[in-house]
């Protein structure tokens, strides 16, 4: 049996949700651990997309059990219409014997959105978040006034006292911030007020549906280890979105590194088998901060699709081939070349056994000469590692032949030379090896490397 871990390596939208759906066809369990709705995990299936956000992204298939641990911060409304979705369009069977929530994680509310709103509105130097409130759910859960969903079976009096108590902060800024845009007559929204009433309705709409799913997983998931059953951990978002890596604070709110995907699925780090960190065969980023391989493209990062550049740039160029428009927000990726410096150095605090190499079939179609980073240039020195003021650095560059085709290959042998030769750069870099290759959207589309 393996507890693996599947997490991404870049900032997020890496193919995780694909590797995780694919490593889902031996397994037993499937837990999201970390994360909300921001994330943005596509799979595809026989020729049919689909997009998760917040569920695992294995809940399409019918024999595994998908578990939300108590890492992850559960929207009730986005929740609950995204099963929806997935009965409807996928025909996903989604029962209490297939789907589970933690007793422990922790619920975001309408008034966490409107918060993720607020602090965008008044900062300056905007992070880009995807305003799905996740940021202030779990600054209020460190506050300790969130609620949670074993909650949700309170009796509306304590209930209700405790979105009052959770939701003081948010009404104190907004009404703030109001008098602001009133005064200086912004052209801004102005943020609602919310009562405990109103969220406690909000609350109630989906909690009767929920509560069959919700339940003490960390049993669930404890018994399978005991019973040497494979468990699949679905990182979300990524190493470099996490809130103590090099960068902050243009990271999202929670620890997608390997140890808080395992703390937020409730497996302690000796449990953990594998840790398969998964990256695109070159580099994406949506919202804001440092991109050091960033290849110039027209678009702008707010720019509405679909986008036909005129004249296309080798930024233009991957986020066209590769589809690179964030699943979420549907904001065009700022797009560039491999940086293996950000690969090497996210394997040792992650403790990385694998590697899975994601549109290897799109970079090798694209460019005849493909360069990947394997050196910054940092205040006059040359390093191999992601320093603190990553913005900083510039990168330089190694050539490699690219102009291979992918297609009806299945096998790793039967890679072009140059792909192969690609994919033993990483490895070389990294130091570890490269177990996965993804050569198209399709689920079947991935080649093992045994
Ligand atoms: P937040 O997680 O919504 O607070 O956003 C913080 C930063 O993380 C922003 O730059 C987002 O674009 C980014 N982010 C959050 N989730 C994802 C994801 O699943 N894929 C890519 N970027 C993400």
């Amino acid at each position: 049996m393996a507890v693996k871990i599947i997490m991404g390596l870049q900032y997020g939208d890496e193919g995780k949700g694909r590797a995780s759906h694919f490593e889902a066809r031996n397994a037993k369990i499937v837990v999201r651990a970390t994360g909300g709705a921001n994330a943005g995990h596509t799979v595809v299936v026989n020729g049919k997309k689909y997009v998760m956000h917040i569920l695992p992204s294995a809940i399409i298939r019918d024999d595994v059990l998908c578990v939300i641990s108590h890492g992850v911060v559960f929207d009730l409304e986005l929740g609950y219409k995204e099963i929806m979705a997935m009965r409807n369009e996928a025909g996903a069977t989604i029962t209490p014997e297939n789907f589970l929530i933690s007793e422990r994680a922790h619920i975001t509310l309408p008034h966490h959105r409107q918060l993720d709103r607020l602090y965008e509105f008044i900062k300056e130097d905007k992070v880009g978040t995807t305003m799905k409130g996740v940021g202030p759910t779990y600054e209020e859960k460190m506050r300790r006034t969130n609620i949670r969903m074993c909650d949700l079976f309170l009796d509306d009096q304590t209930l209700l006292h405790k979105i009052d108590e959770n939701l003081k902060v948010y009404n104190i800024l907004a009404n703030n911030v109001n008098e602001v845009i009133e005064k200086d007559k912004l052209d801004e929204e102005k943020f609602p007020a919310y009562s405990a009433d109103d969220e406690l309705e909000f609350c109630l709409n989906f909690a009767e549906y929920l509560k069959p799913h919700i339940t003490n997983t960390q049993q669930i998931i404890e018994n399978a280890i005991d019973n040497d059953e494979d468990i699949i951990i679905e990182g979300a978002q990524s190493y470099y979105l996490d809130i103590d890596g090099p960068s902050y604070p243009m990271v999202t709110s929670s620890h997608p590194n390997a140890s808080g995907t395992a703390e937020g699925a409730g497996i302690g780090p000796t449990l953990i088998d594998e840790v398969i960190g998964v990256a695109k065969a070159y580099t994406s980023r949506v919202g804001n901060g440092p991109f050091v391989t960033e290849q110039p493209a027209h678009i702008e990062n707010d720019a509405v699709i679909p986008y036909e550049p005129k004249e296309a740039f080798v930024g233009d160029k991957i986020r066209e081939a590769g589809h690179e428009y964030g699943s979420t927000t549907k904001r065009p990726r700022r797009c560039g070349w491999l940086d293996l410096v950000m690969l090497k150095t996210a394997v040792k605090p992650n403790g990385l056994t694998g590697l899975c190499i994601n549109h290897m079939d799109t970079i090798g179609k694209l460019f005849d000469e493909i360069q990947v980073c394997t050196a910054y240039e940092y205040e006059g020195r040359i390093i191999d590692y992601v320093p603190v003021d990553f913005e900083k650095c510039k990168p330089i560059y190694t050539t490699l032949k690219g102009g291979w085709d992918t297609d009806g290959i299945t096998e790793y042998d039967d890679l072009p030379e140059n792909a192969k030769a690609y994919i033993e750069k990483i490895e070389d870099y990294t130091g570890v090896s490269v177990k996965y290759i993804g050569v198209g959207a399709d689920d079947s589309r991935t080649i093992v490397i045994e």
